[in-house]
């Protein structure tokens, strides 16, 4: 199988331009561990930063190279979590939402690259003031929080302003070797994932919200903060999460000052229902889920989209004529 290099790939010393999104909770270490022996990047999902969660995260992870990512607003308020994270020499430090720079010092410092996850071209020109080694450039189509910008039109003016020599990795609706194939073409030097992975086998969570994801079609997501109302998260107005609409949201989502005028209430509805209970639920999920219609491990995921993405950049010449 011919293999994709870049970058990426000559940097971090892997097989594939693939890395794996720290989602919360879900990205656990088997989960890192399983995308970093197919030859990509694992990356667990420290999210809000759940020490216990993380420390048992990281020994699931083992000997594996994986990265560790935060949800910077959240981390920067319990920093002995990074000092937890950055004592393993993780092979990288991510962070997401907020201005990161002094993180990316901190990772500096203890020698450990730091990739930062931005949504608007003035984030991507912090990241790069700030000396970010990754930029990941998220679209409005990824599942979970994000901002507005679509990554078509996003991921390129990145490069535009960062240059040949900074690596970038695309993410938001990508799910096959078309989505990392028409990255590559964009700028980039690799892509990130979240929904795809979510439907994976090593993905923490339940079975029954990943067969949830799987009846979910793209149509059906929506930008929303009626879930951090409801689940009480202190996430920065500028910021809403993608997600499987339903009944709550239905509800809701055109209502955000009654909801809030209601908070206490809803919180505890959202609160005492059922874990399964999806019309209540949060179901995190992005434009992605289209093309996405099995669980599958999370080595074939990546081959397929490594494999897939070759053929297709080798085919590329049909559209050139003399
Ligand atoms: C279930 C889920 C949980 C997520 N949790 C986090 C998180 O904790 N931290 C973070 O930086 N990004 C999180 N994200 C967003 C990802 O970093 C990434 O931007 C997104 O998954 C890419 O788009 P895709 O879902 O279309 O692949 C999450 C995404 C999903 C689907």
């Amino acid at each position: 199988m011919q293999q994709i290099k870049t970058a990426f790939t000559e940097r971090f010393e892997i097989d594939h331009p693939i890395m794996l999104a720290p989602m919360d909770k879900v990205s656990g270490g088997r989960l890192a561990a399983a995308v970093t022996r197919a030859g990509g990047l694992g990356v667990i999902g420290g999210g809000y930063g759940d020490e216990q969660w993380l420390r048992d995260a990281m020994a699931q992870a083992g000997n594996h190279p994986v990265g560790i990512g935060f949800i910077t607003w959240s981390v920067q308020q319990q920093p002995l979590l990074i000092d937890l994270a950055l004592s393993t020499s993780p092979v990288m430090l991510m962070v997401s939402f907020g201005d990161a720079t002094d993180l990316v010092e901190r990772a500096h410092r203890a020698n450990v690259a730091c990739c930062w996850q931005v949504h608007r071209l003035e984030q991507a020109r912090q990241a790069i003031e700030a000396g970010a080694d990754v930029i990941v450039v998220q679209g409005q189509e990824a599942g979970g929080h994000g901002m507005d910008r679509g990554l078509i039109s996003l991921l390129p003016a990145v490069r535009d302003l960062a240059g040949p020599s900074q690596i970038l990795l695309a993410a938001g609706g990508i799910a096959d070797g078309r989505g990392l194939a028409a990255a590559l073409m964009l700028g980039a030097d690799g892509i990130m994932m979240g929904t795809r992975f979510w439907a994976s086998v090593e993905a923490d969570g339940l079975d029954s919200a990943k067969h949830q994801l799987l009846a979910t079609r793209g149509d059906q997501t929506i930008r929303t903060k009626v879930f951090d109302i409801a689940r009480n998260t202190a996430w920065p107005t500028h910021f809403t999460g993608r997600v499987a609409s339903n009944a709550f949201s239905d509800q809701w989502h055109g209502n955000l000052d009654q909801l809030k005028a209601n908070a206490s209430a809803q919180q505890q509805r959202y609160r005492e229902s059922d874990d399964e209970d999806y019309r209540t639920r949060v179901l995190i999920a992005g434009e992605a889920t289209d093309m996405i219609h099995s669980i599958e491990p999370a080595a074939v995921i990546v081959e397929s989209i490594a494999c897939e993405a070759a053929a297709l950049l080798n085919g590329a010449n049909r559209f050139c004529v003399d």
